[in-house]
């Protein structure tokens, strides 16, 4: 199963992936959130549903930190013990998150998750593919450049090739109610591209 890499303050600890499968296993529900940044989204979360099993996946063990430590105190001090802060790349995913995942969100992504998510990188979507379970749900978020709407047209037929089936691609105007959301659209509405659906398609 190999090891996972996770955030708890400033340390980052090795664990047997074996942990964190077991975890998920005993939870109702497993969700994902690739490129957390500061984890607060997944930290709320995991507070609002303590039987749920939440783990936040990003590069960068700082932004991580804060959230983490948070995580790591007494329930009633405002623990989650339901959360993981795991440090990965997306492109190297510890094998211990695969198909664990009853949902999969990356919510306002940059660098290279973005270029994933829009450029057709076939290899990233994949990945992001198989972090869900056969039929899990998955929920991208963008903040959207100027442009078409209509250059998006082309992603479902890529995404299927990847094992994602899109069910929805819409430009909405939300709050958005990530820490780099609010920032980004200074706490107002903006318009953000949704692509949802569910993954189990077979890749080719
Ligand atoms: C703009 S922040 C968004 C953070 C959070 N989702 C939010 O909305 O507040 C994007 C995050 O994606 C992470 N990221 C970008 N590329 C990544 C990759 N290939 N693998 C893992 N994390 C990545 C960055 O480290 C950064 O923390």
């Amino acid at each position: 199963m190999g090891q996972v890499h996770v955030v708890r303050g400033r340390r980052v600890i090795p664990l047997d992936g074996n942990e964190i499968v077991q975890a998920a296993r005993a939870s109702q529900r497993v969700i994902v959130d690739l490129g957390t940044g500061d984890g607060r989204w997944t930290y709320r979360l995991a507070r609002a549903h303590p039987e749920w099993c939440c783990i936040g996946v990003d590069a960068n063990a700082a932004a991580m930190r804060e959230s983490s430590w948070r995580a790591a105190r007494k329930v009633a001090r405002g623990g989650a013990p339901n959360t993981w802060f795991v440090l990965a790349a997306v492109e190297s995913l510890p094998e211990a998150l695969f198909s664990i995942a009853d949902e999969v969100r990356v919510q306002y992504p940059w660098g290279s998750l973005r270029r994933m998510l829009l450029v057709s990188d076939r290899n990233g979507l994949d990945r992001i593919a198989r972090i869900g379970k056969p039929g899990s749900k998955f929920h991208i978020a963008l903040n959207l450049l100027a442009g078409d709407p209509g250059q998006y047209a082309d992603l479902p037929a890529i995404y299927a090739r990847a094992g994602l089936e899109v069910r929805r691609l819409d430009v909405m105007t939300v709050s958005p109610g990530t820490s780099w959301g609010k920032r980004i659209g200074q706490g107002a509405p903006m318009p953000i591209l949704v692509i949802e659906g569910r993954v189990g398609l077979n890749g080719s």
